[in-house]
């Protein structure tokens, strides 16, 4: 059993100062996450004037929308060796320039092929911010703001979502999507400029011996720790093993590894996106008949609902811990999936509100349907979104925590492929009904599974965190300890 407590670490929690440096680390690393949030959800807006402009194939715009995701797979497998050669700061600086090269090929873009282009820079970028940003949060945030830190994270990302749906309304009566797709490049630019002045990882300095560096960084973000024994700490926990693909999938860390991309695919499969993207058909149900009724109620209630939900984490991810929230999300989860896939099944003619024929009022069905996915959206938002993205990025021993957290992330990417790419299919096979029972499904896994195997972090400092995994195979395999 896992049930490790922070409490019983010992770790006294004085009263940090939040100092400027913080602050604007925290600033940035939410330009990052807006960025990823825009670049994700705009293109939803801009794809009716794509197509009036291009008149591409379906072939062509299934690439131009999914191969975002497969360029972040790559973008973040790449970056996981950038940051440990380059640093943390210079691969958010990548993203940064990607997404904004990115966005101009697409926005510029004279033909369908150089919008592909566009599109897979863009998503390379993804990639590499999905690693780079809320690893450099988590190594620069004091111990006791470490979730809330990688919470603001994912809080822009959903931020960023919302205004892609804002944007995307506002722009599409006039066609606008150069314009759409363009405005990127103007926080891009500020993510570069920003990310200049501020010092890389304490973690990363020690990494690559500049000592004096990171004895700065520490006194900019952590003034009043004792700066020794965090030099120690982290001495100590980058060993003298050299990062290496081989060492992330060795034996001795196999459950820091099971952990992190067990959760981030589990986070995709049980149906977040899937959810979101069938938000316009489950508002018509409720009798919202217009398409631009049902993108409306999409953007102000999926939209807002998703931001002001994540406020919750961003507020108790430190204090309730990692482990209550994503107990409590998951149960929310797994109820209002299981109403949804009941009314689909049981509380009939949806489907007859959803063609929008005669329906200008909510059907009864329509209208559990609607509260079960506000629930559903706000569970998610408070639990398996941000702390997924804290667990993953505090788990991994610190020499080789840039490819151990890129190899977690990719598989998020890889699992959202997967279930964007065959959602549909599924529920051609299996019906709504069938497909909404088993995300519900998954939710009761994934239960067990953090409940089985994520102890809770809150409270450790990475370095503790490095030591429980290496104290557990130790026991588990005596003499194999480092
Ligand atoms: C997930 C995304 C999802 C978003 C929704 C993120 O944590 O990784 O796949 O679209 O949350 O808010």
């Amino acid at each position: 059993m896992t049930t490790l407590d922070a409490e019983d670490t010992g770790v006294s929690e004085p009263r940090h100062p939040i100092t400027k440096w913080l602050v604007f680390v925290g600033a940035v690393v939410m330009l990052a996450g807006l960025l990823f949030g825009y670049d994700q959800g705009v293109i939803g807006g801009a794809l009716n004037g794509i197509e009036d402009t291009f008149h591409p194939s379906t072939f062509v715009i299934e690439i131009i929308t999914s191969w975002v995701t497969l360029g972040a797979l790559f973008g973040a497998l790449v970056a996981g060796v950038m940051a440990e050669k380059l640093g943390r700061r210079v691969t958010v600086i990548w993203a940064a320039i990607l997404f904004t090269i990115g966005a101009l090929v697409e926005s510029l873009a004279p033909g369908t092929g150089v919008m592909i282009v566009g599109r897979l820079v863009v998503g390379f970028g993804v990639g590499v911010a999905s690693l780079a940003a809320p690893l450099y949060a988590a190594e620069m945030a004091p111990t006791r703001l470490r979730g809330r830190f990688v919470s603001m994270y994912q809080l822009a990302i959903t931020f960023g979502i919302l205004i892609a749906d804002i944007v995307d309304e506002l722009l599409s009566s006039g066609s606008q999507w150069r314009l759409m797709l363009g405005l990127s490049v103007v926080p891009g630019i500020l993510l570069i400029l920003a990310m200049f002045p501020l010092p890389d990882s304490m973690v990363w300095y020690m990494r690559t011996g500049q000592r004096d560096k990171a004895v700065d960084a520490i006194r900019k973000v952590r003034p009043d720790e004792d700066v020794e024994a965090n030099l120690r700490d982290i001495k100590a926990s980058l060993g003298t093993e050299q990062a290496s693909w081989g060492e992330v999938f060795s034996e001795k860390w196999r459950a820091p590894l099971v952990l992190g991309v067990g959760l981030a695919i589990f986070q995709q499969f049980t149906g977040i996106n899937a959810v979101i993207y069938y938000s316009d058909k489950i508002f018509a149900a409720a009798g919202f008949s217009t398409p631009q009724q049902q993108t409306a109620a999409t953007t102000w209630s999926i939209g807002v609902v998703n931001v002001l939900a994540t406020l919750i984490a961003v507020a108790y991810v430190d204090r309730l811990g990692r482990r209550p929230l994503m107990f409590a999300g998951l149960i929310g989860m797994g109820l209002s999936l299981l109403v949804m896939s009941l009314c689909f099944r049981y509380l009939d003619r949806i489907a007859t509100a959803a063609t929008g024929a005669t329906a200008n009022t909510p059907s009864d069905a329509g209208v559990v349907m609607l509260v079960a996915m506000v629930v559903f959206i706000a569970s998610f938002a408070f639990s398996l979104g941000p702390v997924v993205w804290t667990v993953i990025n505090e788990i991994y021993p610190g020499f080789v925590r840039g490819r151990g957290v890129a190899v977690a992330t990719a598989a998020n990417w890889g699992a959202a492929w997967l279930v964007t790419r065959f959602f549909l299919t599924l529920v051609d096979w299996i019906g709504e009904s069938g497909v909404f029972f088993l995300f519900a499904v998954m939710c009761a896994v994934t239960y067990g599974f953090v409940w089985k195997l994520q102890p809770e972090t809150k409270g450790r400092t990475l370095e503790q965190i490095q030591q429980m995994w290496t104290a557990k195979a130790a026991a588990k395999h005596p003499g194999t300890t480092r």
